[in-house]
Protein backbone atom coordinates (compact mmCIF):
# COMPACT_ATOMS: atom_id res chain seq x y z
CA UNK A 1 0.00 0.00 0.00
CA UNK A 2 0.84 3.17 -0.84
CA UNK A 3 1.84 5.83 1.47
CA UNK A 4 -0.88 8.07 0.85
CA UNK A 5 -3.32 4.60 1.08
CA UNK A 6 -2.06 3.79 4.70
CA UNK A 7 -2.59 7.61 5.54
CA UNK A 8 -6.40 7.41 4.09
CA UNK A 9 -6.94 4.23 6.15
CA UNK A 10 -5.84 5.46 8.80
CA UNK A 11 -8.26 8.37 9.54
CA UNK A 12 -11.13 6.86 7.05
CA UNK A 13 -13.32 4.30 8.73
CA UNK A 14 -14.25 1.67 6.29
CA UNK A 15 -17.84 0.75 5.73
CA UNK A 16 -19.74 -1.90 4.33
CA UNK A 17 -23.00 -1.76 3.52
CA UNK A 18 -26.23 -4.25 2.98
CA UNK A 19 -28.13 -2.25 0.17
CA UNK A 20 -31.32 -4.33 0.57
CA UNK A 21 -34.58 -3.53 -1.08
CA UNK A 22 -36.48 -3.36 2.52
CA UNK A 23 -33.58 -1.95 4.62
CA UNK A 24 -29.95 -0.68 4.03
CA UNK A 25 -27.54 -1.57 7.52
CA UNK A 26 -24.47 0.28 7.71
CA UNK A 27 -21.21 -2.00 9.60
CA UNK A 28 -18.34 0.45 10.32
CA UNK A 29 -14.75 -1.31 10.95
CA UNK A 30 -14.21 -1.94 14.13
CA UNK A 31 -17.62 -0.24 15.30
CA UNK A 32 -19.89 -3.27 14.04
CA UNK A 33 -23.54 -1.98 12.66
CA UNK A 34 -24.09 0.99 13.48
CA UNK A 35 -27.25 1.88 11.20
CA UNK A 36 -30.48 -0.16 10.08
CA UNK A 37 -33.03 1.91 8.63
CA UNK A 38 -35.82 0.91 6.07
CA UNK A 39 -34.65 1.56 2.27
CA UNK A 40 -37.54 4.54 1.88
CA UNK A 41 -37.02 8.27 0.44
CA UNK A 42 -39.65 10.66 0.40
CA UNK A 43 -39.22 13.72 -1.88
CA UNK A 44 -40.71 16.65 -2.99
CA UNK A 45 -42.60 15.83 -6.57
CA UNK A 46 -41.95 18.67 -7.61
CA UNK A 47 -37.85 19.93 -7.02
CA UNK A 48 -37.25 16.05 -6.06
CA UNK A 49 -35.43 17.33 -2.96
CA UNK A 50 -35.40 14.75 -0.54
CA UNK A 51 -37.66 15.06 2.62
CA UNK A 52 -36.75 12.67 4.84
CA UNK A 53 -34.66 9.05 4.31
CA UNK A 54 -35.07 5.87 6.51
CA UNK A 55 -37.32 5.18 9.26
CA UNK A 56 -38.67 8.72 9.02
CA UNK A 57 -39.46 8.03 5.36
CA UNK A 58 -41.36 4.80 6.08
CA UNK A 59 -43.47 6.53 8.18
CA UNK A 60 -44.58 8.43 5.74
CA UNK A 61 -45.28 5.52 3.21
CA UNK A 62 -49.00 5.43 1.90
CA UNK A 63 -49.72 9.22 4.13
CA UNK A 64 -48.10 11.45 1.95
CA UNK A 65 -49.93 14.45 0.89
CA UNK A 66 -49.89 15.59 -3.09
CA UNK A 67 -46.30 17.65 -2.95
CA UNK A 68 -44.66 14.90 -1.50
CA UNK A 69 -43.87 10.98 -2.19
CA UNK A 70 -42.26 8.24 0.06
CA UNK A 71 -40.45 5.58 -2.17
CA UNK A 72 -38.48 2.76 -1.89
CA UNK A 73 -35.32 2.88 -4.46
CA UNK A 74 -34.31 -0.41 -4.55
CA UNK A 75 -37.20 -2.74 -6.33
CA UNK A 76 -36.72 -6.39 -6.74
CA UNK A 77 -33.39 -6.70 -5.44
CA UNK A 78 -31.58 -3.99 -8.11
CA UNK A 79 -31.87 -0.07 -8.14
CA UNK A 80 -35.35 1.14 -9.81
CA UNK A 81 -34.23 4.77 -9.22
CA UNK A 82 -30.53 5.95 -9.36
CA UNK A 83 -31.08 9.34 -8.38
CA UNK A 84 -32.65 8.87 -5.14
CA UNK A 85 -30.62 5.74 -4.15
CA UNK A 86 -27.97 7.49 -4.44
CA UNK A 87 -29.41 10.13 -2.35
CA UNK A 88 -30.17 7.49 0.12
CA UNK A 89 -26.86 6.16 0.26
CA UNK A 90 -25.05 9.48 0.39
CA UNK A 91 -27.53 10.19 3.59
CA UNK A 92 -26.75 7.10 4.75
CA UNK A 93 -22.90 7.35 4.67
CA UNK A 94 -22.91 10.71 5.59
CA UNK A 95 -24.48 9.94 8.51
CA UNK A 96 -21.77 7.25 9.70
CA UNK A 97 -18.97 9.86 8.61
CA UNK A 98 -20.23 13.01 10.86
CA UNK A 99 -16.76 13.10 12.33
CA UNK A 100 -14.77 12.09 9.87
CA UNK A 101 -15.49 14.53 6.18
CA UNK A 102 -12.07 15.19 5.19
CA UNK A 103 -10.94 11.34 4.26
CA UNK A 104 -13.65 9.29 2.10
CA UNK A 105 -14.28 6.17 3.03
CA UNK A 106 -13.51 2.98 1.21
CA UNK A 107 -16.82 0.73 0.54
CA UNK A 108 -18.24 -2.60 0.65
CA UNK A 109 -21.39 -3.37 -0.94
CA UNK A 110 -23.48 -5.80 -0.89
CA UNK A 111 -25.49 -6.35 -4.25
CA UNK A 112 -27.53 -9.32 -5.61
CA UNK A 113 -25.57 -12.32 -6.78
CA UNK A 114 -28.14 -11.83 -10.04
CA UNK A 115 -27.77 -8.60 -11.19
CA UNK A 116 -26.53 -7.35 -14.57
CA UNK A 117 -22.91 -5.65 -15.13
CA UNK A 118 -24.97 -2.38 -16.15
CA UNK A 119 -26.61 -2.41 -12.28
CA UNK A 120 -23.60 -3.33 -10.77
CA UNK A 121 -21.52 -0.38 -12.27
CA UNK A 122 -24.65 1.80 -11.35
CA UNK A 123 -24.32 1.29 -7.84
CA UNK A 124 -20.46 1.23 -7.92
CA UNK A 125 -21.13 4.73 -9.25
CA UNK A 126 -24.08 5.72 -7.29
CA UNK A 127 -21.59 4.94 -4.17
CA UNK A 128 -18.58 7.41 -5.57
CA UNK A 129 -21.37 9.82 -6.35
CA UNK A 130 -22.46 9.30 -2.49
CA UNK A 131 -18.73 10.16 -1.13
CA UNK A 132 -16.85 6.71 -1.00
CA UNK A 133 -13.32 6.89 -2.10
CA UNK A 134 -13.06 3.26 -3.43
CA UNK A 135 -16.29 0.50 -3.51
CA UNK A 136 -15.91 -3.13 -3.39
CA UNK A 137 -18.94 -5.11 -4.58
CA UNK A 138 -19.58 -8.22 -2.70
CA UNK A 139 -22.21 -11.25 -3.45
CA UNK A 140 -25.07 -11.15 -1.02
CA UNK A 141 -25.08 -14.79 -0.68
CA UNK A 142 -21.22 -14.66 0.00
CA UNK A 143 -21.73 -11.54 2.19
CA UNK A 144 -24.49 -13.66 4.10
CA UNK A 145 -22.53 -16.63 4.29
CA UNK A 146 -19.04 -14.49 5.98
CA UNK A 147 -21.79 -12.85 8.10
CA UNK A 148 -23.00 -16.48 9.84
CA UNK A 149 -19.85 -17.42 10.28
CA UNK A 150 -19.84 -19.98 7.96
CA UNK A 151 -16.45 -21.22 6.91
CA UNK A 152 -16.63 -20.80 3.32
CA UNK A 153 -12.82 -21.27 2.79
CA UNK A 154 -12.83 -24.96 3.21
CA UNK A 155 -13.48 -27.69 0.29
CA UNK A 156 -16.77 -28.29 1.11
CA UNK A 157 -19.90 -27.42 0.64
CA UNK A 158 -22.07 -24.67 2.50
CA UNK A 159 -25.35 -23.60 1.09
CA UNK A 160 -27.12 -20.38 2.49
CA UNK A 161 -30.45 -19.30 1.42
CA UNK A 162 -30.91 -15.30 2.20
CA UNK A 163 -34.95 -14.46 1.96
CA UNK A 164 -34.75 -10.26 1.56
CA UNK A 165 -37.56 -8.05 1.11
CA UNK A 166 -37.23 -7.80 -2.78
CA UNK A 167 -35.01 -11.35 -3.38
CA UNK A 168 -33.95 -14.85 -1.98
CA UNK A 169 -30.56 -15.78 -3.18
CA UNK A 170 -29.73 -19.38 -3.31
CA UNK A 171 -25.71 -20.32 -2.97
CA UNK A 172 -23.26 -23.31 -2.54
CA UNK A 173 -20.38 -21.97 -1.47
CA UNK A 174 -16.80 -23.96 -1.21
CA UNK A 175 -13.27 -22.41 -1.42
CA UNK A 176 -14.51 -19.01 -1.15
CA UNK A 177 -16.36 -18.96 -4.46
CA UNK A 178 -19.55 -19.32 -5.84
CA UNK A 179 -20.72 -22.86 -7.19
CA UNK A 180 -24.09 -22.41 -7.59
CA UNK A 181 -25.73 -19.31 -7.21
CA UNK A 182 -29.40 -17.90 -7.93
CA UNK A 183 -30.96 -14.86 -7.21
CA UNK A 184 -34.85 -15.18 -7.34
CA UNK A 185 -36.67 -11.89 -7.51
CA UNK A 186 -39.50 -13.13 -5.06
CA UNK A 187 -39.21 -12.18 -1.32
CA UNK A 188 -41.25 -10.23 1.59
CA UNK A 189 -42.43 -8.02 -0.40
CA UNK A 190 -43.91 -10.55 -2.82
CA UNK A 191 -45.49 -12.02 0.40
CA UNK A 192 -46.88 -8.61 1.60
CA UNK A 193 -48.51 -8.54 -2.75
CA UNK A 194 -50.12 -11.84 -1.51
CA UNK A 195 -51.72 -10.31 1.71
CA UNK A 196 -52.89 -7.40 0.00
CA UNK A 197 -54.56 -9.42 -2.77
CA UNK A 198 -55.87 -11.81 -0.36
CA UNK A 199 -57.89 -9.44 1.96
CA UNK A 200 -59.32 -7.89 -0.89
CA UNK A 201 -60.49 -10.99 -2.79
CA UNK A 202 -61.90 -12.48 0.36
CA UNK A 203 -63.31 -9.16 2.32
CA UNK A 204 -63.48 -6.47 0.36
CA UNK A 205 -60.77 -4.82 2.29
CA UNK A 206 -57.88 -2.52 0.92
CA UNK A 207 -54.80 -2.50 3.19
CA UNK A 208 -51.44 -0.57 2.61
CA UNK A 209 -48.04 -2.40 2.09
CA UNK A 210 -47.30 -2.04 5.67
CA UNK A 211 -50.00 -3.29 7.32
CA UNK A 212 -49.75 -6.42 4.99
CA UNK A 213 -46.28 -6.92 6.60
CA UNK A 214 -47.74 -6.26 10.17
CA UNK A 215 -49.68 -8.99 9.30
CA UNK A 216 -47.29 -11.76 7.97
CA UNK A 217 -44.59 -10.32 11.13
CA UNK A 218 -47.59 -11.25 13.24
CA UNK A 219 -49.04 -13.97 12.11
CA UNK A 220 -47.49 -15.24 8.62
CA UNK A 221 -46.22 -19.10 8.63
CA UNK A 222 -45.27 -21.49 6.07
CA UNK A 223 -46.20 -24.68 7.96
CA UNK A 224 -49.16 -25.00 10.53
CA UNK A 225 -48.69 -23.67 13.85
CA UNK A 226 -49.23 -25.79 17.03
CA UNK A 227 -51.49 -22.87 18.09
CA UNK A 228 -53.10 -21.12 14.97
CA UNK A 229 -53.07 -17.20 15.25
CA UNK A 230 -55.77 -14.89 14.84
CA UNK A 231 -55.29 -10.72 14.58
CA UNK A 232 -57.38 -7.49 13.77
CA UNK A 233 -56.69 -5.38 10.57
CA UNK A 234 -57.73 -2.34 9.75
CA UNK A 235 -58.09 -0.80 6.05
CA UNK A 236 -60.66 0.34 3.99
CA UNK A 237 -64.05 -1.05 2.57
CA UNK A 238 -63.50 -1.72 -1.51
CA UNK A 239 -67.50 -1.45 -1.73
CA UNK A 240 -69.02 0.99 1.24
CA UNK A 241 -65.47 3.06 0.91
CA UNK A 242 -65.18 3.31 4.97
CA UNK A 243 -63.00 2.40 7.00
CA UNK A 244 -63.75 -1.14 8.49
CA UNK A 245 -61.91 -4.45 10.61
CA UNK A 246 -61.66 -7.74 10.21
CA UNK A 247 -60.28 -10.62 12.01
CA UNK A 248 -58.05 -12.90 9.68
CA UNK A 249 -55.91 -15.95 10.74
CA UNK A 250 -53.20 -17.71 10.34
CA UNK A 251 -54.62 -20.36 8.56
CA UNK A 252 -55.27 -18.05 5.49
CA UNK A 253 -52.56 -15.89 5.76
CA UNK A 254 -51.04 -18.93 5.49
CA UNK A 255 -52.18 -20.18 2.25
CA UNK A 256 -51.86 -16.66 0.70
CA UNK A 257 -48.13 -16.94 0.92
CA UNK A 258 -48.24 -20.24 -0.02
CA UNK A 259 -47.12 -19.17 -3.94
CA UNK A 260 -44.19 -17.17 -3.14
CA UNK A 261 -42.87 -20.03 -0.45
CA UNK A 262 -43.29 -22.73 -3.10
CA UNK A 263 -41.33 -20.10 -5.45
CA UNK A 264 -38.70 -20.10 -2.81
CA UNK A 265 -38.78 -23.99 -2.17
CA UNK A 266 -38.31 -24.56 -5.88
CA UNK A 267 -34.80 -22.46 -6.06
CA UNK A 268 -33.67 -24.62 -3.32
CA UNK A 269 -34.63 -27.70 -4.95
CA UNK A 270 -32.92 -26.73 -8.52
CA UNK A 271 -29.90 -25.53 -6.36
CA UNK A 272 -29.69 -28.82 -4.75
CA UNK A 273 -29.97 -30.60 -8.15
CA UNK A 274 -26.98 -28.67 -9.92
CA UNK A 275 -24.70 -29.30 -6.73
CA UNK A 276 -21.77 -31.85 -7.93
CA UNK A 277 -22.42 -35.11 -5.97
CA UNK A 278 -19.21 -34.56 -3.28
CA UNK A 279 -20.77 -31.13 -2.49
CA UNK A 280 -24.10 -32.52 -2.14
CA UNK A 281 -23.00 -35.41 -0.07
CA UNK A 282 -21.65 -32.81 2.49
CA UNK A 283 -24.62 -30.44 2.70
CA UNK A 284 -26.51 -34.13 3.89
CA UNK A 285 -24.08 -32.97 7.20
CA UNK A 286 -23.96 -29.78 6.78
CA UNK A 287 -27.11 -28.51 5.59
CA UNK A 288 -28.53 -25.13 4.79
CA UNK A 289 -28.41 -22.07 6.45
CA UNK A 290 -31.38 -19.68 6.45
CA UNK A 291 -30.57 -15.42 6.60
CA UNK A 292 -32.79 -12.26 5.75
CA UNK A 293 -35.69 -11.20 7.61
CA UNK A 294 -37.79 -13.62 5.00
CA UNK A 295 -36.59 -16.53 7.01
CA UNK A 296 -38.15 -15.10 10.39
CA UNK A 297 -41.61 -16.59 8.44
CA UNK A 298 -42.95 -19.34 11.27
CA UNK A 299 -41.83 -22.47 10.39
CA UNK A 300 -40.15 -21.91 7.38
CA UNK A 301 -37.13 -23.84 8.33
CA UNK A 302 -39.43 -26.80 8.95
CA UNK A 303 -40.96 -26.30 5.27
CA UNK A 304 -37.53 -26.11 3.68
CA UNK A 305 -36.27 -29.20 5.53
CA UNK A 306 -39.52 -31.33 4.94
CA UNK A 307 -38.89 -30.34 0.92
CA UNK A 308 -35.30 -31.52 0.93
CA UNK A 309 -34.46 -33.89 4.06
CA UNK A 310 -32.12 -31.85 4.77
CA UNK A 311 -30.60 -29.78 8.60
CA UNK A 312 -32.29 -26.54 8.04
CA UNK A 313 -31.17 -23.68 10.96
CA UNK A 314 -31.46 -19.81 10.89
CA UNK A 315 -29.06 -17.67 11.51
CA UNK A 316 -28.42 -15.74 14.86
CA UNK A 317 -29.40 -12.48 13.88
CA UNK A 318 -30.76 -13.17 10.20
CA UNK A 319 -31.11 -9.79 9.23
CA UNK A 320 -27.79 -8.45 9.98
CA UNK A 321 -25.95 -11.35 8.27
CA UNK A 322 -25.43 -9.58 5.31
CA UNK A 323 -24.07 -6.35 6.72
CA UNK A 324 -21.81 -8.74 9.71
CA UNK A 325 -20.39 -10.21 6.12
CA UNK A 326 -19.54 -7.10 4.69
CA UNK A 327 -18.30 -6.18 7.72
CA UNK A 328 -15.65 -8.99 7.97
CA UNK A 329 -14.42 -8.14 4.18
CA UNK A 330 -13.20 -4.85 5.94
CA UNK A 331 -10.57 -6.34 8.38
CA UNK A 332 -9.04 -7.61 4.65
CA UNK A 333 -10.40 -5.51 2.08
CA UNK A 334 -6.53 -4.62 0.10
CA UNK A 335 -6.65 -8.77 -0.51
CA UNK A 336 -10.52 -8.39 -1.40
CA UNK A 337 -10.29 -5.40 -3.88
CA UNK A 338 -7.66 -7.32 -5.65
CA UNK A 339 -9.83 -10.05 -6.19
CA UNK A 340 -13.01 -10.78 -7.97
CA UNK A 341 -15.78 -11.98 -6.27
N1 LIG B 1 -40.39 -11.61 11.88
C1 LIG B 1 -40.54 -11.57 10.56
N2 LIG B 1 -41.35 -12.45 9.93
C2 LIG B 1 -41.51 -12.43 8.61
N3 LIG B 1 -40.91 -11.56 7.78
C3 LIG B 1 -40.10 -10.66 8.35
C4 LIG B 1 -39.86 -10.61 9.75
N4 LIG B 1 -39.00 -9.59 10.00
C5 LIG B 1 -38.71 -9.03 8.81
N5 LIG B 1 -39.37 -9.66 7.81
C6 LIG B 1 -39.36 -9.34 6.38
O1 LIG B 1 -38.05 -9.44 5.90
C7 LIG B 1 -37.90 -8.56 4.79
C8 LIG B 1 -36.67 -7.73 4.99
O2 LIG B 1 -35.56 -8.57 5.11
P1 LIG B 1 -34.10 -8.05 4.79
O3 LIG B 1 -33.82 -6.83 5.59
O4 LIG B 1 -33.21 -9.22 4.94
O5 LIG B 1 -34.30 -7.64 3.26
P2 LIG B 1 -33.35 -6.77 2.35
O6 LIG B 1 -31.95 -7.21 2.58
O7 LIG B 1 -33.64 -5.34 2.57
O8 LIG B 1 -33.85 -7.16 0.91
P3 LIG B 1 -33.05 -7.79 -0.33
O9 LIG B 1 -32.00 -8.66 0.24
O10 LIG B 1 -34.09 -8.53 -1.10
O11 LIG B 1 -32.54 -6.63 -1.09
C9 LIG B 1 -39.14 -7.70 4.73
O12 LIG B 1 -39.97 -8.17 3.69
C10 LIG B 1 -39.76 -7.91 6.09
O13 LIG B 1 -41.16 -7.77 6.05
MG1 LIG C 1 -30.71 -8.59 1.80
Amino acid sequence: MSILGKLFSFFSHDIGIDLGTANTLVFVKDRGVVLSEPSVVAIYNKTRKVRAVGLEAKKMLGRTPGNITALRPMKDGVIADFEVTEAMLRYFINKVCRNNRFVPPRVVIAVPSGITEVERRAVKESAIHAGAREVLLLQEPMAAAIGVGLSIDEPAANMIVDIGGGTTEVAIISLSGIVFAKSLRVGGDEMDLSIINHLKKSYNLMIGERMAEDIKIAIGSAAPLEEELTLEVKGRDTIAGLPRTVVVSSVEIREALCDALTAIIEVVRQALDRCPPELAADLVDRGIVLAGGGSLVRNLDKMIGDATHLPVTIADDPLRAVANGTGAVLHNLTFWLNEEY
